[in-house]
């Protein structure tokens, strides 16, 4: 998909604070991705992550009901949005709402989605932020993690390409697990992120797979 030493067009989605969003972006600025971010959509006119897009230069597009009602209408603007930036991938990073189904459909393998256990364990709807976190203590598990995937139709459920495994500590509170996981997913995304924009990233039997740095 990405032909030799051209920049591969990013369209990122964050709805709050985007740490995650900023890991990627800075490693972009430092010329470690080759990739260019072209858009910042979020739901969230209020989301921290805005002061940050607005301080780099990165165009914002707010997306959300409120501003397009119909459900055309949510999808034919960023449709529209997504073909004026002639996006190569998009990358979600902390984004509150589902993609709607054409533009995953339209996407196909080429949309990324980070999540904050190690999925299939803890995902779908209602597992998101310290929800995440809370269910994984409360069960008592040994570990938790991050997952990058692929988006398909279903919440949390596409192709897994990337996890990484954190250690659940019997003295952990949610918000002490919720900052060694996202230490780890500020590594993690944006590893996964340059394999994707030098085409290390193989397929097999619908399986995605992170062929090393040479
Ligand atoms: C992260 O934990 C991510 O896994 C989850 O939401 C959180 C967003 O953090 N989807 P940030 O906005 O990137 O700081």
């Amino acid at each position: 998909m990405n032909q030799k030493n051209k920049a591969v067009k990013i369209v990122a989605f964050a709805s709050g604070s985007g740490s995650n969003f900023k890991s990627i972006h800075q490693k972009i600025k430092r010329g470690e991705i080759n990739a260019e971010i072209k858009i910042l959509v979020s739901n969230n006119p209020k989301a921290s992550v805005l002061a940050y897009a607005s301080a780099e230069e990165i165009p914002i597009f707010i997306h959300n009901k409120t501003r397009f009602p119909s459900n055309a209408q949510y999808t034919d603007t960023l449709f529209n949005e997504l073909k004026k930036a002639n996006a190569d991938l998009l990358v979600l990073a902390g984004f509150m709402k589902k993609i709607p189904d054409e533009i995953v459909t339209h996407f196909k393998r080429r949309i990324l989605n980070i999540h904050p256990s190690l999925l299939p364990k803890f995902g779908g709807k209602g597992f998101f932020g310290m929800n995440v976190h809370r269910a994984v203590i409360e069960l008592k598990e040994k570990e938790s993690g991050v997952s990058i995937h692929f988006v398909n139709q279903i919440y949390d459920d596409g192709p897994i390409v990337a996890q990484s495994i954190i250690e659940v500590k019997v003295d952990d509170s949610p918000e002490d697990l919720a900052a060694r996981v996202l230490v780890e997913e500020h590594k993690l995304y944006p590893e996964v992120v340059k394999a994707f924009c030098e085409d290390r990233i193989l397929w097999e039997n619908n399986k995605p797979k992170i062929v090393k740095e040479n």
